[in-house]
């Protein structure tokens, strides 16, 4: 199969934005790159690179992207220069030109995120989580990533059930089996993405705990009681989206991790969570992003 690598340049400032553009547009993977100055130092000038299938209607594609570094610029974002470049790959080239960037990587206390052809040489109290994110979302680099295995480390208990919508490579879903959930399921509505994480569930040896299904909560099947915890790492809208029909598989008490969330969209998301009634009882940031973990249950205070 062939794909389309689509290039921006960007400024530092923009970058995250752009880079969350591409993956809304339909990348299925984002590079990012910052370029050096001619002294070495850091420019502040980037690249985000993403990810299309060939067949992608390029013309528009380009054309979505200038309306939106226009808008950003309208709204007093310093964009940089804003080429666009566009150019044809192989899958393996695809493949291959992910696999620089990754390199084993802790997150929290305990879980250490490692692809395939990377050597790791574990600590005693380490959880090592075996990835190869293909063309799935998850290789445990991005900020929204690494805010919910945090915040999974801190809430999966031994014998919770989990239920991790949005699964991409199974990251999340693998972490918390790791972590001592009894039985954790993992949605996606992208096959491509269920195929990655299949294998990763089985390079981990988790496939007694994590069952994958494709598609979204609609079509859940085999959850026979209620869960004590559902991870979301989307965005805003979805995760609205999906709430009410949440609320008959979480036990009241239960956690939801809320991910995928830009700092400017905090304030309208966090109104929305509270008018469906949710308790924010906690949230961090990362960059420009935020997590956050809620309740049905009223903390009182
Ligand atoms: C940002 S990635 C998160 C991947 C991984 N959970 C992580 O945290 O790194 C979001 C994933 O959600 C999937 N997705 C988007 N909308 C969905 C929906 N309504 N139901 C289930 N999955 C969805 C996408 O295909 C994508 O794989």
């Amino acid at each position: 199969m062939k794909w389309m690598e689509v290039g921006v340049s960007t400024s530092q400032e923009a970058l995250e934005l752009v880079s969350n553009f591409l993956m809304e547009l339909g990348s299925q993977g984002v590079v990012l790159e910052e370029l050096p100055f001619p002294d070495g130092e850091g420019s502040g000038s980037c690249i985000a690179k993403g990810y299309f299938p060939c067949e992608v209607p390029l013309a528009e594609l380009v054309g979505q992207i200038n309306a939106y570094l226009a808008m950003l610029e309208h709204h007093g974002v310093s964009v940089g220069s804003k080429a666009i470049q566009t150019r044809a790959l192989q899958e393996e080239d695809w493949a291959s030109s992910w696999k620089q960037y990754f390199k084993p990587v802790r997150v929290g206390r305990r879980l250490v995120i490692k692809p395939d052809w990377e050597p790791y040489e574990a600590g005693p109290h380490e959880l090592v989580i075996h990835i190869d994110p293909g063309m799935a979302f998850g290789t445990g680099k991005h900020e929204t990533t690494q805010l919910c295995l945090e915040f999974l480390e801190e809430e999966v208990y031994p014998g919770a059930r989990v239920l991790d919508v949005g699964t991409g490579s199974g990251i999340l879903a693998i972490a918390a089996a790791k972590l001592g959930a009894s039985r954790v399921w993992g949605l996606d509505t992208d096959p491509v993405a269920l195929r990655y994480a299949r294998e990763n569930v089985i390079k981990n040896a988790v496939q007694h705990e994590v069952s994958l299904q494709e598609g979204s909560l609609s079509g859940l099947d085999g959850v026979d009681s209620p869960l004590d915890l559902v991870v979301i790492n989307i965005r805003p809208d979805v995760i609205l989206s999906l709430l009410e029909p949440l609320r008959r598989y979480l036990k009241p008490e239960g956690i939801l991790i809320l991910s995928g969330v830009l700092q400017s969209e905090l304030e309208p998301f966090i109104k929305a969570l509270r008018t469906a009634q949710l308790t924010v009882k906690g949230q961090r940031s990362r960059g420009e992003w935020i997590t956050l973990v809620c309740t049905w249950v009223f903390s009182g205070s």
